[in-house]
C-alpha cells in the first residue's frame, strides 16, 4: 500500500499484556469513526523507520472509534516489533492501512475450535469476543511458553462463569506439561466444527497435517511468516497493463523487487506472502504461487497472485497494474 492510501492515527495508550507483549490503542486523528472491520482482520502499520508491518486487531469489531493491536517483542525482530516496543510512544502518530481480513470467522458455525500459539492469540481473541457476543459455542486451546507470557487470560476468564470448560491453556515449558496434542484436538472436533489456528510454523504444520482430511471450508489458518523462500529464479517478463510498462524479472529478484527497482508504486507490506497487501490481478500468464493466503482453489484460478513472493510459470505475465 502506498502511503497515499493510508489513514493517520494517534497512539492513545499502551498497555503491558504479558511478558514481552504490549498492546497499542490507536485512535483516529480526527476523532471520527475508523473503517469497520470484522474478527480476524489486520492492519498494516507504516513505521517511521520505513518498515511496514501487519498486526491483527484484538478489540471487538463493534468498536468504531479505535483499533487495538498487541505486539510481541520478537527476539529475532527485523525492526518492526523492536520499533513498537522501544521507540513508539503514547501521542505519536502513525500511518496505517484500512483493515483487511484474510482470516474471516464463520459466524454461523455451530461450534468453533481455536488453537493459538503465543502471539497467535491476537486474531483468535478477537474472534472469541465475537463468538461470545453471538452466543456461539467455542473452545480455545491456548499454548504459551509460560504463564507469564500468556496475554488476555484475565479478560478471557471474565467472559463467563463456566469459562474453564472452554478455555484450555497449555504452558509448554512448565514442569510436567507436554505439548498440546493438536491431532487429538482436531480428531475430537465434530464434522460441523470450524477449526482455526494461528501460531508458530511448527504448530501450523501440525494443524495442517491433522486437518488434511477435513472439508477445506471448515479449516482456517493464519501465518505470520513465510514457509518457503520467494520465487526468485527470474527469467520472465512482466507487462503492466495499465501503465504499458514491460519489465524483465532478473534472477535473484521477485516481481515486487523488480517493480520497486523500476520506480513503480506497487502496494506491499509483509513481503512474505502472508498479508495479501500485494495481491494483484493476473490478466494473462500462469503464476508460480508461493503465498500462504490463497486457497488451493483460488490458486488454480490463476486470476490473482501475491507479487512479493510468487513468480511465473509462463514466459510472460500480464498484470493489472
Ligand atoms: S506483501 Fe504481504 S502478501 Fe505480499
Amino acid at each position: 500500500m502506498g502511503v497515499k492510501d493510508t489513514l493517520k492515527v494517534r497512539v492513545k495508550s499502551m498497555s503491558f499484556e504479558a511478558q514481552g507483549i504490549n498492546s497499542y490503542e490507536l485512535r483516529s486523528e480526527t476523532s471520527g469513526d475508523l473503517p469497520a472491520f470484522t474478527a480476524g482482520s489486520h492492519i498494516d502499520l507504516h513505521l517511521a523507520n520505513g518498515l511496514i508491518r501487519s498486526y491483527s486487531l484484538v478489540n471487538v469489531q463493534e468498536e468504531r472509534n479505535r483499533y487495538v493491536i498487541a505486539v510481541n517483542r520478537d527476539a529475532a525482530s527485523r525492526g518492526g516489533s523492536r520499533f513498537l516496543h522501544e521507540v513508539l510512544r503514547v501521542g505519536d502518530t502513525l500511518a496505517i492501512s484500512a483493515p483487511r481480513n484474510n482470516f474471516p470467522l464463520a459466524e454461523d458455525a455451530p461450534h468453533s475450535v481455536l488453537i493459538a500459539g503465543g502471539i497467535g492469540i491476537t486474531p483468535l481473541w478477537c474472534m472469541i469476543q465475537r463468538l461470545e457476543l453471538l452466543g456461539r459455542c467455542w473452545h480455545l486451546y491456548y499454548c504459551t511458553r509460560t504463564r507469564q507470557s500468556a496475554a488476555f487470560l484475565d479478560e478471557m476468564r471474565s467472559l463467563s462463569a463456566n469459562i474453564d470448560t472452554r478455555l484450555h491453556v497449555n504452558f509448554d515449558q512448565e514442569p510436567g506439561v507436554t505439548m498440546l496434542d493438536i491431532a487429538g484436538v482436531v480428531a475430537a472436533a465434530g464434522p460441523d466444527s470450524h477449526l482455526y489456528c494461528c501460531g508458530p510454523l511448527s504448530m501450523l504444520d501440525a494443524f495442517e497435517r491433522a486437518t488434511a482430511a477435513r472439508p477445506p471450508h471448515t479449516v482456517h489458518a493464519e501465518y505470520f511468516k513465510a514457509k518457503e523462500a520467494p520465487a526468485a529464479a527470474g527469467g520472465f517478463t512482466v507487462v503492466l497493463a495499465k501503465s504499458g510498462k514491460t519489465l524483465v524479472v532478473p534472477t535473484g529478484r521477485t516481481i515486487l523487487d523488480t517493480l520497486l527497482d523500476a520506480g513503480v508504486d506497487a502496494p506491499y507490506s509483509c513481503m512474505e506472502g502472508v498479508c495479501a497487501t500485494c495481491e494483484t490481478r493476473v490478466l494473462e500468464g500462469i503464476p508460480d504461487h508461493r503465498d500462504l493466503v490463497l486457497s488451493k482453489e483460488e490458486r488454480e484460478l490463476n486470476n490473482v497472485m501475491m507479487i512479493c513472493c510468487s513468480g511465473s510459470k509462463s514466459e510472460k505475465l500480464v498484470l493489472d497494474l
